[in-house]
């Protein structure tokens, strides 16, 4: 199985800085078997597209309209995705469930759309740190991904990618232990093959203080196909050295 490094930019970037990224980037052959990708603001995928094109390395989007074109102002559907060459795109970001109030409903209807474009979905899951604590963090990764399948369907859940990011290992410098990773990630897999999820199918990956120092010992987790790097992919360098450790 390959292992998968995707950036998230988050709102951050101005063109200037992201052509010394981008251009680095473009410069790191990633190892066989491992695919590399940054998923960018929506006004910079052209940027990305121009400068990562001819190389292996992939391009995407942190979120999509849950409609196709039309009157939605302001929205950007997953044709326009499909346009600008994006591999993939987030859904479901703990950002977006909490600042904007994104639902099981709304998330599924957005996989659907990137399905149909033939965007890859990178599904974020994760539990709070009270969910954490008080032992109902499990519950709650249930609950999300039987939310998408049921919605969904099994053939269609298939194709997607998840991302476990507990929320309080996001931007906090502290990633989570290997082990409860492996737990975590374990425990996703049950769900999702109880569903009817063929195993085969299943990529599942890590997010949240991702660096160049703990990226060995996350990969190294059993059943951990890659990860979801915040900050450390705006790093120059930082993010090549994470994909070197894949
Ligand atoms: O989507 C990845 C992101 O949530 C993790 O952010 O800064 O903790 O690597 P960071």
């Amino acid at each position: 199985m390959k292992k998968i490094v995707l950036g998230n930019w988050k709102s951050v970037g101005d063109t200037a800085s992201n052509v010394v990224l981008l251009t680095a980037l473009a410069q790191h052959a990633p190892a066989a078997g491992v695919e590399l990708g940054v998923c960018v603001p929506y006004p910079y995928l052209p940027q990305a597209k121009a400068i990562l094109e001819g190389t292996e390395i992939g391009w995407g989007a942190q979120n999509v309209s849950p409609f196709g074109a039309g009157a939605y102002t302001g929205e950007v559907h997953a044709g326009m995705l499909a346009e600008f060459g994006c591999r993939y795109a987030l859904v479901g970001h703990s950002e977006r469930r909490q600042y904007f109030g994104e639902t099981d409903e709304l998330i599924a209807g957005k996989i659907d759309r990137l399905l149909a474009a033939n965007v890859r979905p990178v599904v974020c899951v994760g539990e709070t740190l009270a969910e954490r604590e008080s032992g109902a963090w499990r519950e709650m990764l249930e609950g999300q991904v039987r939310a998408l399948v049921t919605r969904l369907g099994v053939d269609k859940c298939a194709r997607a990618w998840f991302a476990y990011e507990p929320v309080w290992a996001i931007g906090t410098g502290r990633s989570a232990e290997p082990r409860d990773i492996a737990e975590a990630h374990a425990f996703l897999r049950r769900q999702l093959v109880a569903l009817g999820v063929p195993q085969r199918d299943l990529v599942l990956l890590y997010g949240g203080s991702v660096k160049a120092d703990n990226a060995q010992s996350i990969f190294a987790v059993p059943g951990c196909d890659g990860v979801l790097v915040g900050a450390a992919s705006r790093v120059v360098g930082e993010f090549a050295a994470i994909a070197a450790a894949a």
